[in-house]
C-alpha cells in the first residue's frame, strides 16, 4: 500500500512477539523498508525481567520471520537507558543499509506501577528514563543523522492516550507519555527545516505482552474480573473494540511513507474513537 523500498529504519523495542514494535517493523518491512529490530535482548535486574522484555532469542525469531515474509531485517541489541546505544543503533543501520530513513522510538515500560503514595523514586526514575528520556536519544541520533543525509525523514514516537489524560495508579508513565508529546512538538519545530517530519502515535489499550500484564494488574486493582474491565473498556469505545496492533502499524506505515509529507508535529490518537483530542 506504501512504497517504503529503499529505506531504512530503525524499531526501538521491536523484539518481542505480540508488541507495538514487532507490528511496526514487520509492516514497514512488508512495504520494502529494511529495518533494524532493536531491544534490550536480556533481563537487567528486577526492573527489566525476562517476563516483560524482548530477549535476544527473540529479536531472531522476529528477524526470520521478517525475512521469511521476504522482507530485510537486522536484530541489534539497544537498551534505551544508554545514549551510546542508542546511537550505535542509528549507526548500526547506517552500517548495514546506508542510511537511516524512519527511526520508531517504542520502546517503553509500563509495568512498573503503583499510586503516587506508593510510588519510589527508583520506579519513577525507571519509567521516565526509559519512555522519555530514551526517545530523546532517539530523537537526537536520528536526527543528527538524517541532518548529515540532508533528504529528510520521518522519526515516530509511540506515545499513548496516557498522553492525553490521567489514568489513576500511573503517575509515572502518564508523565513520561505527556513529555513525549512536548518533546515531538519540540523536535518537529527543530527539524522541520530539514524535512524531517517527527509525530507520535497515541494508542489506547492494544493487548501486547504490556497491555496483558495492564489488564490484569488494573482488573485486579478495581476488584473486577478481567472479563468485566474488558466489558467495560470495549463499552466506552466507539468504534467497540479495543486497538489491535495491526491498527498502529497502519498509522506508522502511513507516517513514514510519502503519503504523509505535510504531516508533523502531531500527536496522532489511534484509539477507535476513545480518545478525541
Ligand atoms: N499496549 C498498549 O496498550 C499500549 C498503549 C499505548 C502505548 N503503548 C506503548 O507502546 C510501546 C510498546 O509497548 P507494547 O504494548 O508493544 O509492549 P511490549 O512489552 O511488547 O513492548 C515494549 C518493548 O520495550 C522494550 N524495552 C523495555 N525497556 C527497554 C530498554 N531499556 N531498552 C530497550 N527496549 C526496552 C521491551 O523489551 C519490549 O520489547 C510502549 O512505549 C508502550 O508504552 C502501549
Amino acid at each position: 500500500m506504501y512504497d517504503l523500498s529503499g529505506k531504512v529504519a530503525v524499531v526501538t523495542g521491536a523484539g518481542r512477539h505480540r508488541g507495538l514494535g514487532e507490528a511496526m517493523a514487520k509492516r514497514l518491512a512488508a512495504e520494502g523498508a529494511s529495518v533494524v529490530i532493536t531491544d534490550i535482548g536480556a533481563a537487567k535486574g528486577t526492573q527489566f525481567s525476562s517476563e516483560h522484555i524482548g530477549m535476544t532469542a527473540e529479536m531472531a525469531e522476529i528477524v526470520a520471520e521478517i525475512e521469511k515474509a521476504g522482507g530485510t531485517a537486522t536484530a541489534h541489541v539497544c537498551d534505551v537507558l544508554d545514549e551510546a546505544q542508542v546511537a550505535a543503533a542509528v549507526k548500526k543501520a547506517v552500517d548495514t543499509y546506508g542510511r537511516l530513513d524512519i527511526m520508531i522510538n517504542n520502546a517503553g515500560i509500563g509495568y512498573l506501577m503503583s499510586g503516587i503514595l506508593d510510588l519510589e523514586q527508583k520506579d519513577w526514575d525507571a519509567v521516565l528514563n526509559v519512555n522519555l528520556r530514551g526517545v530523546f536519544f532517539g530523537v537526537k541520533h536520528a536526527a543528527q543523522q538524517m541532518i548529515a543525509q540532508g533528504d529528510g525523514g520521518s522519526i515516530i514516537n509511540t506515545a499513548s492516550q496516557a498522553a492525553k489524560r490521567g489514568f489513576a495508579g500511573a503517575a509515572a508513565y502518564v508523565s513520561s507519555k505527556h513529555g513525549v508529546v512536548g518533546l515531538t512538538r519540540t523536535a518537529a519545530l527543530e527539524f522541520g527545516p530539514h524535512n524531517i517530519r517527527v509525530n507520535a502515535i497515541c494508542p489506547n489499550h492494544v493487548t501486547t505482552g504490556l497491555g496483558a500484564w495492564q489488564n490484569e494488574h488494573f482488573s485486579a486493582a478495581g476488584g473486577q474480573g478481567e472479563d468485566e474491565y474488558m466489558a467495560a473498556m470495549q463499552a466506552r469505545i466507539p468504534l467497540g473494540r479495543v486497538g489491535l496492533t495491526s491498527d498502529i502499524a497502519a498509522m506508522a506505515a502511513f507516517l513514514c511513507s510519502d503519503q504523509a509529507p505535510y504531516v508533523t508535529g502531531q500527536n496522532l490518537d489511534v484509539s477507535g474513537g476513545e480518545e478525541m483530542h
